[in-house]
């Protein structure tokens, strides 16, 4: 019996699985835990459907293998679905496996690793099998927030199936191989007359780079399951633990002299903020998450001594930083992720604004723009926040500000921290003035500069406490350390309710 399971669908099947560039449930999980740690359950599992033909083949596990084993020798939950039996199709038995596994992880406070490879609902089972994908879902979001949940898409995932991935904290997808759709190519070609392959529907680049659905993009499995195993070493087991912190031989006050050259000496020139990030954190330790999607704000995970941090930056090199809809919502979820499981965030920040626009507008910049400004109003865990170069109007209060409950706020002089920027100020403030002048030009040019010079600085916000410290930008990583360590024992609350009402 065991070895019939072992088998799952077959060798011929498994042959097919290999030629298909992919690997079977089995060898995924070795691959993802530590040696020799895998200790399955349910593994002599079979279905109870007798419907076409079903009652004569019954192959123990019904094509998903589920148990427990370690990860850098912390306990993970973990469930792979295997092609080979049936499809990897989800039916009542199999759907029963991950939901027993889920309440186990949820019980016992472990985060929880899907590898999803299936035709979707198994067509035999009928109702049974949406049930049973319902009753995933549901768990999905009571495990949410309460203990990690990643979902890895090794093959296909399509219809309803791809919500209990999209329930979950992060998608990781493999180049080539895996996909996801709600209609799948034949669908859409009958409904709406396009054709598109399943590749260009929601293949990996797709979802990483245009939708968002996914938060990493891997070559091949092995690459994919490393990197789940990379994620893991940030996150704490559960919403009750602390992130693992480990010893760090770079020290907390490291200088770095070049982080005064970052900022360029002219003020809509862009830069790199992977420069100021990677000049700070520990070395090799930053991990980025959806690299792809949004490049206007950068999100991930780095240490600082040896302590995880959250990282939600602005990009100044792309759309000049500026924060829309698609970026607000990114960085939304990655802060309430962290919030979620005792992260600090660290923000860097540097923002003309909103990004302007009638796509953007009719597209809900206010609403989505708002999920950004809620994540982090709601937000408990430390917040540091440098300010790089530009904060300005609303970006600058939502970019994790003293008012919304920033603990330590740190400037760089280069800083800008006004309503708006300088020529959209005098515009405004200075229209007739500049329009009775002999010299139109001339005499926005003056005016322009005199308000740069008064107000495009970090001390008046300084002068008013809404700015901790104007520090020298070698010294920030020596900031950010110290801040992080004074804020070790940090509690803050929200008043006591069901639930808030994120604008979704
Ligand atoms: C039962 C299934 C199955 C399914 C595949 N198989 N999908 N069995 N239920 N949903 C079986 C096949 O019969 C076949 O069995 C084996 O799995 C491998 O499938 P192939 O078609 O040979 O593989 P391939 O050519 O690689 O194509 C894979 C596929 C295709 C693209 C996934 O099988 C497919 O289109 N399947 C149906 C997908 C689908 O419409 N699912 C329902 C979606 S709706 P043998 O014995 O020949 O090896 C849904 C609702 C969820 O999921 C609702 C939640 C709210």
């Amino acid at each position: 019996m065991k070895k019939r399971a072992l088998l799952g669908g077959g060798v011929e099947r498994i042959e097919k699985q290999h030629a298909a560039g992919k690997l079977t449930a089995r060898e995924r999980v070795d691959l993802l835990l530590d040696e020799g740690t895998f200790d399955e359950v349910g593994m002599f599992v079979t279905h109870n459907c007798d419907a076409f033909g079903m009652g004569k083949q019954h192959i123990p596990g019904d094509g998903v293998v589920t148990g427990v084993g370690k990860v850098d020798g912390r306990p993970v939950a973990v469930f792979s679905q295997d092609f080979t039996v049936f499809g990897g199709s989800l039916g009542l038995a199999h759907a029963g496996k991950i939901c027993r596994l889920m309440d186990l992880a949820l019980k016992v406070g472990m985060p929880v690793v899907g590898m999803n490879d299936s035709g979707g609902a198994r067509i035999q089972e009928g109702v049974e099998s949406l049930g049973g994908y319902a009753d995933i879902f549901l768990r999905n979001t009571l495990a949410s927030g309460v203990v990690p949940q990643i979902s890895a898409i090794m093959g296909p995932c399509a219809g309803g199936a791809v919500y209990s991935p999209a329930i979950t904290d992060f998608t990781f997808m493999v180049e080539g191989t895996s996909y996801m759709f709600v209609t799948g190519p034949n669908v859409i070609r009958t409904v709406t007359h396009e054709e598109v392959t399943s590749e260009a529907l929601g293949g990996a680049a797709v979802h990483n780079e245009t939708s968002g659905v996914a938060h990493f993009q891997s070559r091949n499995e092995a690459e994919c399951l490393q990197s789940i195993r990379k994620l893991l070493s940030y996150l704490p087991a559960n919403n009750l633990d602390e992130p693992p912190a480990v010893t760090s031989d770079d020290p907390p006050d490291r200088r770095d002299p070049k982080l005064n050259k970052v900022i360029p000496a002219d003020p809509k020139k862009p830069y790199d903020m992977h420069d100021v990030i990677g000049a700070v954190v520990d070395p090799g330790t930053y991990f980025e998450v959806a690299a792809k999607f949004a490049q206007n704000i950068i999100v991930g995970f780095a240490r600082f001594h040896g302590r995880v941090a959250g990282i939600v930056a602005q990009q100044p090199a792309v759309l000049a930083g500026c924060l829309d809809i698609n970026s607000s919502v990114k960085g939304a979820r990655f802060v309430r992720f962290c919030d979620a499981f005792n992260i600090p965030l660290v923000t860097f920040e540097d923002v003309p604004g909103f990004l302007p626009g009638v796509t953007q507008e009719h597209g809900g910049i206010i609403r989505n723009g708002a999920k950004l400004l809620y994540a982090y109003c709601e937000a408990t865990v430390p917040k540091i926040t440098v300010i790089t170069r530009k904060a300005y109007g609303g970006a600058y209060d939502v970019m994790s500000s003293k008012h919304v409950r920033g603990d330590v706020n740190i400037a760089w002089p280069a800083a800008e921290i006004a309503v708006m920027g300088a020529e959209g100020a005098v515009n405004i403030l200075f229209k007739r003035e500049i329009e009775a002048s002999g010299d139109p030009v001339a005499e926005r040019a003056r005016l322009v500069a005199e308000y740069r010079e008064r107000f495009a600085n970090p001390y008046i916000a300084a002068g008013k406490g809404y700015v901790d410290k104007v520090i020298e930008p070698a010294d920030t990583r020596r900031e950010i350390c110290r801040a992080m360590e004074m804020l070790r024992g940090k509690r803050e609350s929200v008043p006591s309710k069901k639930h808030g009402n994120i604008p979704l």
